[in-house]
């Protein structure tokens, strides 16, 4: 049992195999407080750390003095309005515009194995990963009561948050903020570590010293974005891959977020997560029940590193659910960056007749296949194929690829409506606007508002009918604008403030449509590159395209951001054509390759026209592929050197769960004069095994090759990688 009540002492006590959560109750209000989150404690009897007894503090001995309490005891989950003037978690407007809210603890439920949130992405486990507690509070005054949910996952050391808002009340509420979490801890001289972009620069790593006042990370485009990423990590100051301890949030969502943390006049910090507030209002009839995004935590004592392979690892077991999940993709050939819209069946048959014989496993056919689809003005909606393009159909061109022995796979952007379409000549009101303003386009195009019944009927049956037409067993599911305008025919005045949200919930409801109606298919998500690169949307697909900027060496910093959460399998990594189409640079084919492999491996340039030495390199490059997926796919990851902090070269590994093997990839990007080799002290090994470097004769201690590490040779040139391959003796 990894979670227990400790009736005495009033103490919640939730443990994995190296982490303790605590809460406790207090008081005759009954608050929640947050006692403790880090290393696992045997000792349950930590009450003492909740500085009740230092005053006499808690409201029943000093009511005089209830705000000091409300405004600085550690909450487990605050509310807004009545002297907690920190962030709060949820805040409320009743029917007569009252806001206050106070909740109190009435009972609680432990349950063990836990299963998705009906409509929201969310983790599961069985009974023996892991167990649930649920806390049940409630506001006397309205009647509002909210669930604190909790996920203790034994066997991968992570606790997951969230909420569900009921309204037992006699009158309709408006919820105008909820989030899923929050921690309070003291400050330990923090750092705020979270990943910033823009398009073709996504998720770079930033961390700033957590200082008084509050600091937070955000999207209001509705979707997690480009710009921001639904993360934020405190470490220690200093810490560093290995070392000082980290406390992490990731959210489980694909629309408006926001992750805060703040500091406050007792030097406490108070970190939160959840939805984001503005433009948020949900009403909850009396009887009605919202139910919040869900919150990872990771705690680690030591270092990013351990992070990292933890939220992996939960990924990979806990949330994705593909049947590809565990299995290596097929290595595919995107005809994007080779043609663009200038394409036919001709074009892509040759493409796939090359491709087939060096060994490429799937040809994705991209944008432009369908309606007057010829540039990216035009056609969104209208997904029928275009024949003058694909001449003979979609099923010819699908079942001629599948003559070479390559699956296919296509490309949908199911969201959107392009004004110049069919669809939007019939449908203008499909478009989501604000009545009597014009809509705001971004690349010539609006977003559907899904929240519609029919217009998410519809949107889906384009996309099911296509894959039911041909042997489609792929699809890239893209998205390439952001929200404005925010206004919709169908919901009522004080229901807009619900648009938002519940167009996140259509586009799950329709990605649940689609993998249920087509289990076996591989979904990828993408959005303008990796702009809806979230856990919310790998439980649908088990991949994500992380950009469009496939040059190798952005590649670097763009996946060692991505690679900070999320495992290797989940990131779409291709080869591209050069010079690069996003920043020209010239890259050796080979290093290309080597960064690819980093993720699930393609390309996306046109293979009959490459130069020949690099058309050659392709099968090497597959086979190097099937040789290492699987370890790249289920192993251990270790950053070891970051070309994002040192300017010069980049250096990761993956080792296996047994240790017996390990890959490092070596990429030295900037040569530098007079510097011959470069010490590398390899992560993640055992010390005591011996392991063979392939291509060497000498043998070596994991011990030698942590503690010492091995000279890597300079190479003549820039961008010249390399791959160092260990397996035990
Ligand atoms: C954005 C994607 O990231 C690209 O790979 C490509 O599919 C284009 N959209 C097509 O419009």
């Amino acid at each position: 049992m990894s979670i227990t009540f400790h009736e005495k002492e009033q103490i919640f006590k939730l443990d994995t195999k190296n982490t303790t959560y605590a809460i406790g109750i207090v008081d005759e209000d009954k608050f929640l407080g947050h006692i403790y989150y880090g290393a696992r404690l045997d000792d349950y009897r930590i009450g003492y750390l909740m500085r009740i007894s230092e005053n006499p503090f808690v409201p029943s001995e000093n009511n005089r003095d209830r705000v000091s309490f409300l405004d600085s005891f550690a909450m487990e989950y605050p509310t807004h309005g009545l002297g907690d003037y920190r962030e709060s978690c949820i805040s409320i407007r009743t029917l007569n515009g009252n806001m206050g809210l106070s909740l109190s603890y009435v009972s609680h439920k432990i349950t063990e194995g836990k299963t998705s949130f009906e409509g929201l992405p969310s983790s599961f486990g069985s009974r023996e990963e892991c167990s649930v507690l649920e806390i049940l509070c409630e506001d006397k005054v309205t009647g509002l009561q909210a669930v604190l949910q909790y996920g203790v996952f034994d066997d991968v050391d992570v606790i997951t948050r969230s909420v569900k808002v009921m309204n037992n009340g006699q009158e309709a509420v408006y919820l105008t903020k909820v989030y899923s979490a929050c921690l309070d801890m003291d400050n330990q001289d923090f750092e705020a570590v979270s990943l910033h972009g823009s398009w073709a620069r996504e998720r770079q790593i930033q961390s700033v010293p957590v200082s008084h006042g509050k600091y937070s990370v955000e999207s209001i485009r509705g979707e997690s974005s480009h710009q921001d990423h639904p993360f934020m990590a405190l470490k220690t100051k200093n810490g560093t891959q290995e070392t000082g301890e980290v406390y992490a949030m990731h959210f489980v969502y694909s629309g408006n977020f926001k992750v805060q943390v703040q500091s406050d006049q007792f030097d406490q910090v108070r970190m939160v997560m959840g939805i984001h507030p503005e433009g948020f209002t949900w009403k909850l009839e009396k009887g009605e029940a919202f139910q919040a995004p869900e919150v990872v935590m990771v705690y680690s004592g030591e270092g990013l590193g351990k992070m990292s392979r933890t939220f992996h690892d939960f990924y990979r077991k806990h949330l994705i659910r593909s049947e590809y999940k565990d299995k290596k993709r097929p290595v595919l050939i995107n005809n994007w960056e080779a043609t663009y819209f200038e394409f036919d069946t001709e074009k892509l048959i040759a493409i796939a007749r090359e491709a087939s014989q060096l060994g490429i496993e799937m040809l994705v056919m991209d944008d432009g296949w369908f309606g007057s689809r010829c540039d990216d003005n035009r056609a969104l909606g209208d997904w029928y194929v275009n024949e003058d393009k694909l001449k003979g159909g979609l099923k010819y061109l699908v079942d001629e690829v599948n003559k070479l022995g390559m699956k296919f796979g296509i490309w949908f952007e199911p969201e959107m409506i392009s004004p110049d379409s069919d669809l939007y000549r019939s449908h203008p009101d499909w478009a989501i606007a604000i009545p009597g303003r014009k809509a705001s386009l971004c690349r010539n195009q609006y977003v559907l508002d899904l929240t519609r019944k029919e217009v998410r009927d519809y949107a889906y049956e384009c996309v099911a009918k296509i894959l039911r037409s041909a042997n489609i067993e792929y699809v890239k599911w893209d998205m390439n604008r952001q929200l404005s305008d925010l206004g919709s025919l169908e919901l009522p005045a004080d229901r807009m403030g619900e648009l938002y949200h519940r167009y996140v919930l259509a586009v799950y409801e329709m990605q649940e449509r689609l993998i249920q109606e087509f289990p076996h298919l591989l979904l990828e998500n993408c959005s303008g590159g990796g702009a809806r690169f979230d856990p919310g949307m790998l439980y649908y697909s088990p991949q994500i395209w992380c950009s469009d900027d496939t040059d190798a060496i952005e590649r670097l910093k763009i996946q060692e951001g991505t690679a900070l959460i999320y495992p290797l399998s989940a990131m779409g990594a291709h080869v591209s054509d050069c010079p690069n189409h996003t920043v020209g640079r010239v890259t050796p084919f080979e290093t290309r390759g080597y960064v690819a492999l980093a993720g699930t491996f393609g390309y996306e340039l046109d293979v009959t026209k490459i130069p020949e030495e690099d058309r050659n390199m392709i099968p090497e490059q597959v086979a190097m592929y099937h040789k290492y997926n699987d370890l790249v796919r289920e192993g251990d990851y270790y950053r070891i050197a970051s070309y994002a902090e040192n300017h010069y070269f980049d250096c990761y590994g993956v080792v296996s769960k047994d240790k017996k093997e390990a890959l490092y990839t070596f990429v030295q990007v900037l040569n530098r004069p007079n510097c011959h080799s470069r010490r590398i002290k390899l992560q993640g090994l055992a010390p005591e095994k011996t392991y063979r470097i392939e291509g060497e004769d000498n043998t070596y201690t994991g011990e030698l090759l942590m503690k010492a590490g091995i000279n890597i040779q300079n190479p003549w040139g820039d961008f010249k990688g390399q791959l160092i391959h260990l397996v035990e003796e």
